[in-house]
């Protein structure tokens, strides 16, 4: 079964010269890949454009970090999921936990930027995982209810979920493969409740927290997680080759 392998290089390159050698190294990396998976890679949103025109001649399709949940209108700094669908992009990850937690999203406003995704036709990647106090579960349960509970069985199956612990994103730590298994089948569980249980099993969940070539296989194929996503390793276009070779 195809894998998605997400990369989100979050706020780094922050000059011109470090995007301009990341994309050469990217095209040297995956013009020769071969692999039957599918991979995105999200740069920060002023070099979305350009990561499209360049990476064109990969099959890397791109994706944005995050998208506001109005097209347009007076809403400083913020940007339109149909400005991100219109330069290329196909993808936009939407509550990233630094999101949650620097930009205090809550889960309606994660709701609201879904809702805006979808209408131009972007797929959300909505990131699940570990925030507040309390049991882990029923942190997880509320993020994902938030989803099942504002959108149709249609909308669902082109939304896709990613469980990422607060705890092993960009820590080097990760939860064992059982227990990235447990929490695969507990959100699919959560769907199944309100969507059934064939929509449960269309839903793409990936895993993501310190993923890396040494241990995707166990965190992703070994947990029959759906793919990774990807922060650290993704800012070596190497590395992020690695992983997705790893997963053929
Ligand atoms: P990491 O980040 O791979 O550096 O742990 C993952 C993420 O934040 O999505």
């Amino acid at each position: 079964m195809q894998k998605l392998i997400v990369g989100n290089l979050k706020m780094n390159m922050e000059n011109l010269s470090q995007r301009d050698s990341y994309c050469k190294e990217f095209i040297e990396e995956f013009s020769t890949l071969k692999t039957q998976n599918h991979a995105v890679v999200c740069p920060p949103m002023i070099y979305l454009e350009y990561f499209y025109k360049t990476l064109k001649k990969t099959n890397v399709a791109i994706g944005a970090q995050d998208c506001f949940w109005e097209l347009y209108g007076s809403y400083t700094g913020n940007t339109s999921p149909k400005s991100i669908k219109s330069i290329g992009a196909q993808f936009v990850i939407i509550g990233h936990s630094e999101r949650r937690s620097y930009n205090h999203e809550t889960n309606e406003d994660i709701v609201k930027k879904v809702a805006m995704a979808l209408r131009v036709d972007l797929m959300p990647i909505v990131c699940v995982g570990y925030m507040t106090g309390g049991e882990e579960m029923d942190n997880i349960k509320s993020q994902v209810e938030a989803i099942t509970q504002n959108f149709t069985l249609e909308e669902l199956e082109g939304i896709i979920f990613a469980y990422e612990p607060v705890w092993a994103i960009g820590s080097g730590k990760t939860p064992t493969t059982d227990e990235i298994h447990t929490m695969v089948m507990y959100i699919r569980s959560v769907i199944a409740s309100s969507h059934g249980k064939e929509c449960a099993e269309n839903v793409g969940i990936l895993y993501g927290g310190s993923v890396v070539a040494e241990n995707v296989t166990e965190l992703c194929t070994n947990a029959y997680a759906d793919g990774v996503l990807v922060g650290g390793a993704s800012l070596s276009p190497r590395k992020f080759a690695q992983i997705i070779r790893m997963l053929n």
